[in-house]
């Protein structure tokens, strides 16, 4: 690399300690992108690009910027698949999944399915008049979506939860601790076994559709075979489940924090697609998306060298002032919503519908369900995070249905 990582070059990404991106990570954006737009942060030895043009920049140019490299941790546990692979590879196990995440086709199909889960995970607190809505419905209304998206049972809930905190703990495992890797890779074929039997099962004739009996179905020259529908199988199901928690919670917080955002809300539910949208550019489930540099390449006049990890920080892009009017605030009628939460380029997240439609129907059942549901903020936490972001617990009241 070159001598860009010179602390004289970045004082602000030389000074920054771990903990202040643990926490709120917004205001150590908002210093970058005043002062050092594009800086190498020598805690992590990454490269952040805190600007909106500048992420756009990078997440659109594919040639210079790749997801694949070898110290990917998300490559080492998941091996190919659409997220870890570029170019052609990627559009050809990418394209076969796009019919199935349309918007059209996610309201036709699992709309109902979504609804029906969220009513029954709040049948299960509704008495209660209080409850960790992180635990009893945020964290589990998008593993039963997926789950209906493979067209699995609902008792697969419990094994899904259990691979995916393994997957997560291996993913986060940059130190490379051997004994989190095993865990991890035990995790991934105990999966593939499963989705093998339910992709034997998919082929029978008369079987329910689901992604999968999509995917078999597929004219031979695009089909993909098993061992990729397994493969791209892990990386929806890691993809689908965190990410729309979060977003759950940090809808509800945002409400919660805006009681006469919230009271407008609670008359018109329509305007419940206007609050996700600005959730996820507000406080964003996803705070960046990383890209390895190929070939050198000057970004806002800094070198990045061949083989540096460049953090595209997509929260930082959606609170840029010279893209965003008063960023920093939770406005519903706001006319920019060109935000980049779900990234941009040919990685842009697959699952964007499937996350509004869980947003929007996760709170229209909450608002309808729970007569005066808010968050309790004396027993609730703040959105943390740099990685996801979002409170680490949310408890919230309403009046007891008896
Ligand atoms: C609010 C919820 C969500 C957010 C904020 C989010 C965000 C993102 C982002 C930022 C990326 C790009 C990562 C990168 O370029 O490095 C991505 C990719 C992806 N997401 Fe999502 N996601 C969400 C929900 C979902 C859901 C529900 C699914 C399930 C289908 C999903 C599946 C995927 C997949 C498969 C990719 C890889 C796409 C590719 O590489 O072409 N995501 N997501």
């Amino acid at each position: 690399m070159t001598g860009n990582q010179d602390p004289h070059k970045f004082p602000i990404g030389s000074a920054i300690k771990p903990e202040a991106l643990e926490g709120n990570p917004y205001e150590v954006y908002r210093q970058l992108r005043q002062s050092e737009p594009v800086s190498f942060i020598a805690a992590q030895q990454i490269y952040f690009v805190t600007r909106y043009d500048f992420c756009k920049q990078i997440l659109a140019d594919a040639e210079n910027f790749r997801v694949g490299y070898e110290r990917s941790t998300v490559h080492d546990i998941f091996g190919d698949h659409m997220m870890s692979v570029d170019g052609d590879k990627a559009r050809r196990m990418k394209n076969p999944h796009r019919g199935q995440f349309m918007r059209q086709t996610i309201i036709n199909e699992l709309e109902a399915r979504i609804a029906a889960n969220a009513d029954w995970l709040i049948d299960g607190f509704i008495s209660e008049g209080t409850d960790d809505i992180r635990q009893k419905f945020a964290s589990r209304l998008p593993i039963l979506t997926m789950l209906d998206v493979f067209g699995l049972p609902s008792t697969d809930e419990n094994i899904f939860r259990n691979w995916y905190d393994n997957f997560e703990h291996a993913l986060a495992n940059t130190g490379w601790d051997e004994e989190i890797r095993r865990a991890g890779k035990r995790s991934v074929v105990q999966f593939h076994n499963h989705m093998q039997a339910a992709i034997d099962r998919a082929r029978a004739q008369n079987a329910p559709p689901s992604l999968i009996t999509k995917l078999l179905g597929d004219a031979p020259e695009k089909r993909l075979s098993d061992k990729e529908i397994r493969h791209n199988m892990l990386i929806i199901m890691f993809g689908g489940i965190s990410t729309v928690e979060a977003l759950i919670l940090n809808a509800i917080y945002g409400l919660s924090t805006h009681p006469d955002i919230f009271d407008q809300v609670r008359a018109d539910h329509s305007l419940i697609p206007a609050v996700i949208e600005e959730t996820v550019r507000w406080k964003g489930p996803v705070q960046s998306a990383h890209r390895y540099v190929h070939n050198e390449t000057e970004i806002g006049g800094i070198t990045l060298p061949q083989g540096a990890i460049v953090s595209c920080v997509l929260a930082s892009a959606n609170h840029d002032e010279s893209y965003f009017d008063s960023p920093a605030d939770f406005n519903i009628d706001r006319d920019n919503r060109s935000h980049i939460a779900f990234a941009s380029g040919p990685h842009i997240c697959l699952g964007l519908h499937l996350a509004r439609t869980q947003g929007r129907i996760a709170l229209e059942r909450l608002l309808t369900r729970l007569d005066g549901f808010h968050m309790d903020e004396q027993n609730s936490s703040k959105p943390v995070g740099s990685e996801f972001h979002q409170p680490e617990k949310l408890q919230a009241v309403w009046s007891p249905v008896l």
